[in-house]
């Protein structure tokens, strides 16, 4: 054990972190290259860090795309990354291998979470928390939760509503704007989570009200503010005796009178950011010229003219505003500003007591704010979410209407005129900073809500269990066998050896899961299997494998319900076969959202191969399933208790051979031939008579649960002896059958 661990916690908790979209490394992040290369990834990556120092915290594994394309680079197709400490990053197959945007994702990402499986399963390990980023990782990592019963953490970094909402009102289209967000998925996916998850983290309250606000299932979670840390290290106030080497030179070949104080501002050349409002501000007011120099960092460029068209506009506005103004000599415009030379711009502003000033129309968060606020600097911003919950904080700024220029004008005069509380605000924000929004703040006020939460989540699977038994956190990534059996005239039939098929199902939980795969439906097979008394398995095939749940709580399996869809025209298939006299229709309740069922005695019937051609003829694509001499169902073509089976290996990473499955008729045959082990009960149906000479099946003599119980036995599985344990009465029952 090396010193890190030796350090930590009694129980450490595990944290998988997901972030789907974006280029996502531990170094030189490629910030800006594109929408969604920003905030998110440099964020998720810090917090990652940050959190895998906690003495709490184990280990943070976060998990995102791999991308192998020849346009960027190799560093995105490592499976692993290591961030030290703990954390690293897991680059995981999904969809195409070549970058896509994040709008792009939305049909991989029940791959994601099928590889996510994988990787747990490699691991061995589950995580006691799923934190998600944005709203397609939300997705994939509710997905996780459900199927897990681990809960999960989610952080929206942008919504899909408020938008949607905005830029219908600046007058785009509504189908435009479908085809190139897809906000459909995107609003759906959030509303889902915002039922779903267990707590919502934002960087303001405005986020919460004004935003979450918007969304139907609001009421159902809980939020907490937590504000996202700065890396407050690079920014820091100036020292006594240094010098502001570079920021001299980029600023002061500008002014003719560089000692004066400087009103300083950073942003992109974006229209509403509002540079052209500060500009009036400052060119209508002598005594704010009088007062201060005015610094414009705005993005940086080579030639104004090969700007983007917006971008452009906005620059010349601001060249023709500062001569129109006449402020030659008194505003600077830094033309190459690097990421390096930014920290030190505000400490030569916090130098010569100077103010930060954020114009912008609107400001959701404000981390310009909270990076002058660690170099010692007073801002005005507008009065919007961020900047109120940092002024709160920190009490170390003005906010002003920025939609009026005379009112930026009045507050950056006052901060400027009243040295005293300048110097009080310099200092406040200095410590509020460090209080609120470093790292370190946020990984305390985290591991308090993930404190807490997870003490809720014990306490209440202690109060299920006390309840019902089976409500542990699913164990599916880790068990190594799986029983799957048909219900009726396979399960059932037989109440005393049903009984120890039981126990002994009991006695492996954690090593095996048990699952039913049937015709009924799933609230029929429910209520069967509580009748014999049956706990609820852990894998629900039902309505002839074209649906599976799990677990007590009948979670869905949503991407076995995407992968089967395909092809599946239910209403023309229904009117199609209506066209066969000798098929009459099951009851509404064995009709499925995607199973057809009918009823065609032997007499009636018309031959299968029939059926088949008139359906092709018509184009359609389904699946015939007849059985007992009675049933005819009707499926997606990718849907069957087989395939089901198939999908489960796939998804939970067991190998087809390790499910152990039993049948006694028709619809069972696709499950029992391959690489299944397959029993057939003695007391089955004409229908699998033909599978005999298949030496992977094994027909048992024994009837019902007898029967399963026999082939376990057949299939090396210790059984026989812990049946015998002390049940000598059982035992007669058996051989009875
Ligand atoms: C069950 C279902 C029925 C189906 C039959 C055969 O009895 O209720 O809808 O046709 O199994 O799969
Ligand atoms: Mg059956």
């Amino acid at each position: 054990m090396n010193s890190t661990t030796a350090q930590k916690s009694e129980n450490p908790v595990y944290i998988l972190m997901i972030s789907m979209h974006g280029l996502i490394r531990g170094r030189d992040m490629e910030l800006g290259r594109d929408a969604d290369t920003g905030g998110q990834t440099t964020y998720v990556v810090e917090l990652s860090r940050a959190l895998a120092q906690h003495r709490e915290v184990e280990r943070v594994d976060l998990l995102t795309r791999l991308i192998e394309d020849p346009g960027i680079s190799l560093d995105y197709a490592r499976p692993e990354e290591d961030l030290g400490s703990g954390a690293r990053i897991v680059r995981l197959p999904c969809g195409p291998k070549r970058y896509l945007r994040k709008e792009l994702l939305w049909p991989h990402l029940n791959q994601a979470v099928d590889q996510c499986l994988h990787f747990l399963r490699q691991q061995g390990r589950l995580p006691d928390l799923i934190h998600t980023h944005y709203a397609d990782a939300g997705y994939v990592g509710q997905q996780l939760s459900l199927l897990l019963g681990i809960p999960q953490v989610h952080t929206g970094h942008s919504l899909g509503r408020p938008k949607l909402e905005r830029m219908l009102a600046s007058g785009r289209k509504p189908q435009a704007l479908e085809k190139q967000f897809n906000f459909e998925r995107r609003i759906a996916a959030e509303e889902e989570v915002v039922k779903h998850a267990s707590l919502i983290i934002t960087s303001t309250q405005q986020e919460i009200d004004q935003q979450y606000g918007l969304y139907h299932n609001f009421n159902h979670t809980r939020f907490r503010v937590i504000p996202p840390g700065t890396d407050t290290s690079r920014f820091s106030p100036p020292l006594r005796g240094r010098r502001e080497q570079n920021a001299l030179k980029l600023v002061d070949r500008y002014l003719a009178e560089p000692d004066k104080p400087m009103i300083f501002s950073i942003s992109r050349p974006d229209a509403r950011k509002n540079i052209k409002g500060l500009v009036a501000a400052y060119g209508q007011s002598p005594e704010l010229q009088q007062a201060a120099n005015l610094v414009i960092v705005a993005g940086t460029r080579e030639d104004v003219r090969e700007l983007e068209d917006s971008e452009q506009k906005v620059m010349t506005d601001l060249l023709f505003d500062i001569d129109r103004y006449d402020l030659w000599g008194k505003v600077a415009l830094p033309k190459h500003v690097s990421q390096d030379d930014v920290p030190e711009l505000y400490r030569l502003v916090a130098r010569r007591r100077g103010i930060f000033v954020n114009p912008a129309f609107t400001e959701p968060f404000g981390l310009t704010l909270i990076e002058a606020a660690a170099s010692g600097l007073p801002f005005v911003a507008p009065g919007d979410g961020g900047p109120r919950d940092i002024v709160g904080n920190c009490r170390n700024g003005l906010l002003a209407n920025t939609l009026e220029s005379a009112s930026i004008g009045s507050a950056l005069l006052a901060m400027l005129q009243d040295r005293k509380r300048w110097r009080q605000c310099a200092n406040s924000g200095l410590v509020g900073v460090w209080r609120h929004y470093s790292w370190a703040a946020h990984v305390e006020k985290y591991m308090k809500e993930v404190r807490r939460l997870l003490r809720r989540d014990k306490k209440r699977l202690r109060r299920q269990h006390a309840i019902i038994r089976n409500a542990e956190k699913s164990f599916m990534p880790l068990v190594n066998m799986a029983m799957i059996s048909d219900i009726d005239n396979t399960l059932i039939g037989d109440r005393q050896a049903l009984k120890q098929l039981n126990h002994w199902l009991k006695m492996h939980r954690g090593q095996l899961a048990f699952g039913i795969a049937t015709g009924r439906s799933i609230e029929s097979a429910v209520a069967i299997l509580k009748k014999h008394q049956v706990d609820i398995p852990d894998i629900l095939i039902s309505s002839v494998g074209s649906e599976i749940h799990y677990g007590k709580k009948l979670i869905p399996d949503l991407g076995w319900a995407a992968h089967i869809r395909h092809q599946w025209r239910r209403e023309v298939l229904a009117e199609a076969l209506g066209k066969f006299p000798g098929l009459k229709l099951q009851a509404a309740e064995n009709q499925r959202e995607f199973k057809l069922s009918y009823i065609a005695r032997p007499g009636d019937m018309p031959p299968l191969q029939e059926i088949h051609e008139h359906l092709h003829a018509l184009k359609l694509h389904a699946q015939l399933i007849y059985s007992h001499e009675e049933f005819l169902d009707v499926l997606p073509v990718r849907a069957s208790k087989g395939h089901a089976i198939r999908y489960l290996a796939y998804k939970w990473g067991l190998p087809l051979c390790s499910f152990l499955v039993a049948g006694d008729s028709g619809n069972d045959i696709e499950m029992l031939v391959g690489d299944t082990r397959a029993v057939v009960v003695g007391n089955h149906s004409s229908d699998l008579e033909h599978l005999r000479d298949q030496e992977q099946i094994y027909f048992a003599d024994a009837h019902f649960a007898a029967g399963i119980i026999e082939g376990l036995r057949h299939y090396g599985m210790d059984i026989a002896a812990e049946i015998q344990l002390g049940n000598t009465v059982q035992q007669a029952e058996l051989s009875h059958v």
